[in-house]
């Protein structure tokens, strides 16, 4: 009987996904039954790391504000779910020195807009030339890579001028790594 109950649900939740899976996501996000499972699941397979508001904590991305580290697109987001991302940014503790990270976080601080030393700032967009190639010349993030924009006030690290902020970011490298899969499996 209690097996029976279980397959009931389950034939149940399988009828409901098959004709969501089968409508297209703008429609779903009209469809308030939708809104409310689409919801219920957030919180329990989600919130735990993007929080229950959805805005992230620190090494968890904000998904309630413009970037997105691998594109915001409906397809670029469904992607992100089914297959998980795994961004790789490497530690510039030893090819750029104490000092050298200190100068190029200086030009990068520059980039959103904040007041740093001059002197600094210029000799960190020279060492920029070492990021250019995920972050891009003008320091914008390629959602290819999972780089993000290095222009803007959103950080998934903390932007912060101390040097458990930017800098120990730059220093050693933090990755978010993560996959939808390797949580289930856990
Ligand atoms: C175990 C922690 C964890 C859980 C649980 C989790 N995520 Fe994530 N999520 C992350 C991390 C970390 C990243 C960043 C991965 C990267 O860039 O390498 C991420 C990235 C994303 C992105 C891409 C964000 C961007 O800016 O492009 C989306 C969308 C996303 N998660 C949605 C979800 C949804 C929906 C769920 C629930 C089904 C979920 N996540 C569950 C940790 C988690
Ligand atoms: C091989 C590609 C690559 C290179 C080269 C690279 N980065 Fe990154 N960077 C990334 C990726 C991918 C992330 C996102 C990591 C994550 O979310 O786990 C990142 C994240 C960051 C962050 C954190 C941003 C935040 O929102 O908290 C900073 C700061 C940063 N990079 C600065 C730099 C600087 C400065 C350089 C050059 C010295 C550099 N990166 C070179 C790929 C790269």
């Amino acid at each position: 009987m209690r097996l029976n109950m279980h397959r009931t649900t389950w034939l149940r939740s399988d009828f409901i996904f098959e004709k969501y899976r089968n409508t297209e996501i703008k429609k779903l996000a009209k469809n308030d039954e939708a809104m409310k499972t689409g919801a219920r699941l957030f919180s329990a397979y989600c919130s735990v790391c993007h929080g229950s508001d959805a805005r992230g904590a620190k090494g968890f991305p904000n998904l309630r504000d413009d970037e997105w580290l691998w594109g915001g697109s409906t397809k670029q987001i469904k992607e992100s779910i089914l297959n998980g991302r795994r961004a790789s940014m490497p530690a510039w503790g030893g090819a750029l020195g104490d000092k050298g990270v200190e100068e190029v976080s200086a030009y990068v601080m520059s980039l959103s807009g904040r007041s740093v030393d001059k002197t600094k700032a210029v000799a960190g967009k020279a060492r920029f030339v070492m990021c250019v190639s995920c972050h891009g010349i003008d320091g914008k993030g390629n959602v290819a890579l999972g780089a993000p924009d290095l222009t803007n006030k959103s950080w998934t690290y903390g932007g912060s001028r101390r040097p458990s902020g930017l800098r120990k970011t730059i220093l050693l490298y933090n990755s978010c790594t993560w996959s939808l899969w390797h949580y289930a499996s856990t």
